[in-house]
């Protein structure tokens, strides 16, 4: 690796789970434009249902999600309330019916309650169609997972469960605010599977703070020894402008550059070793789970969550600060829950911005989400021209290569697919900041 390939690495680019992202949505779109978008869906329409619980029992010193610490119940009450409101309006804003997937994520979901979340479940299953359910996914903590919780996630019908692991080394466990032992863990898949909830996804991360190359590799072996189906490995992003708490993190532990492409290029290598096909930038799944097939037959798709095999044709967010996707294009509801909350109680839509989509906007977004998903895409001949300059230098580094109209990345430029990404972002000049490309 050149010194101008960790110039590269270093560049702040987006994560590009949406295209436009969301720094590009604004306040023109309103909870009247939402409310109308919802008016003009067919019937016929299938939902992807994603459910956000901004709740945690204690903050992660490293965590970017939006979440917050609750120690008493009314708040989590009043949330409650407010979800099944939103439910109600959702179902009288829409004639579409036939909900595909159900994703609860945080957060931590289970911190709602588990009444809680058996009462928003059944609302979903009275005001809309789950009988077309593909799959029904939680994110958990393990934390937080007794054989209680294992039967209210089986009674609420749920199918799959995202697990936070993170790293398994108490050294960075404690540098990250997060201490959670194996054992921990290990009963928490051994709870979920007694009920018959079989599809396990874990979350780990390299680019720790007090994390080497050995911690990783230990850390996914033993998480290998719990056989999940899936394993997304994220790159720490490090955003303490955006996250105050992440200046717990205490930087100088944290690994440069050159650990980082060190760290996730080992990784790969132990995963792909141990028979997991790699699916993205970041997921590793078996060969015969439903993510590694979509990736095979190039069905993978990409939205908030990550890579998914979530088809449907709009994505309805419930909660504070959830984003949907329809037809029309991209809202996002308030973060602050107080405000959430208050437009519930109102009966009216709590959007805080969104985008509406142009033409330009969707080919893009399909250019993107393929480079994202399947590491090469066909373009017309004038977007290349025009993306060129962003290109060649990448192109020069052996990072990207043109077959005629048909980008593709290499192998070993495949970590900074983000990159090749933003070169085909019309939005990226104006952006704020983003974390690290690797
Ligand atoms: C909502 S949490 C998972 C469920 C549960 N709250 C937990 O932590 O166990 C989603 C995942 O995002 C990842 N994550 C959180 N903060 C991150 C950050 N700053 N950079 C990269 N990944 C992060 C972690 O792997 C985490 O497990
Ligand atoms: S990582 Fe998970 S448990 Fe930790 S603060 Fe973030 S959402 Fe909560």
């Amino acid at each position: 690796m050149n010194s101008q390939t960790l110039l590269l690495a270093e560049r702040a680019v987006p994560r590009y789970t949406s295209y436009p992202t969301a720094p590009h949505f604004s306040a023109d779109v309103t909870a009247a434009e939402y409310t109308r978008w919802l008016g003009e869906q067919r019937a016929d329409a299938t939902l992807s249902l994603y459910i956000h619980v901004p709740f945690c029992q204690a903050m992660c010193a490293y965590c970017g999600c939006h979440t917050k610490v609750v120690r008493r119940p009314e708040p989590v009450q009043a949330y409650l309330d407010a979800l099944l409101a939103e439910i109600d309006l959702l179902a009288r804003s829409t004639t579409a019916r036939r909900v595909t997937h159900l994703h609860w994520g945080g957060g931590t979901p289970t911190m709602l309650g588990l009444d809680a979340m058996q009462r928003v479940t059944e609302r979903i299953a009275r005001q809309f169609d789950l009988s077309g359910l593909l799959e029904h996914a939680v994110e958990l903590d393990p934390r937080a997972i007794a054989d209680v919780t294992a039967r209210t996630l089986r009674s609420i019908g749920a199918t799959r469960a995202s697990l936070g692991v993170q790293d398994f080394n108490a050294t960075v466990q404690r540098a990250i605010g997060r201490v959670q032992p194996y054992d921990v863990v290990a009963s928490a898949v051994e709870h979920l599977r007694a009920q018959g909830i079989s599809a396990i996804n874990m979350d780990l991360m390299y680019g720790l703070p007090r994390q080497d190359r050995d911690d990783l590799l230990r850390s996914l072996e033993l998480a290998y020894g719990l056989s999940p189906d899936r394993i997304a490995l994220f790159g720490y992003a490090h955003v303490p402008w955006m996250k105050s708490h992440q200046k717990l993190i205490d930087t100088t532990a944290l690994p440069g550059p050159v650990g980082r492409l060190v760290q996730a290029d080992a990784a790969r290598g132990l995963l792909l070793g141990l028979g997991y096909m790699g699916v993205g930038l970041d997921h590793f799944a078996k060969p015969d789970d439903p993510l590694a097939q979509a990736a095979r037959n190039g069905t993978l798709r990409r939205n908030f969550q990550g890579y998914t095999t979530d088809v449907a044709d709009a994505l309805l967010g419930l909660g504070a600060s959830s984003i949907g996707r329809v037809a029309q294009g991209f809202v996002q509801n308030r973060s602050d829950n107080k405000g959430y909350q208050a437009a519930m109680a109102r009966g009216e839509f709590a959007i805080a911005r969104g985008k509406a989509m142009s033409d330009d906007d969707r080919m893009r977004a399909d250019i993107i989400e393929r480079l994202m998903c399947d590491f090469a895409v066909e373009v017309d001949a004038e977007l290349i021209n025009e993306a060129w300059p962003q290109l060649a230098p990448l192109a020069e580094q052996g990072i990207v290569t043109l077959r005629e109209q048909r980008v593709v990345m290499t192998a070993e430029g495949r970590p900074f697919v983000r990159l090749v990404a933003a070169a085909f972002d019309a939005y990226l000049s104006r952006a704020g900041r983003h974390s690290a490309a690797v």
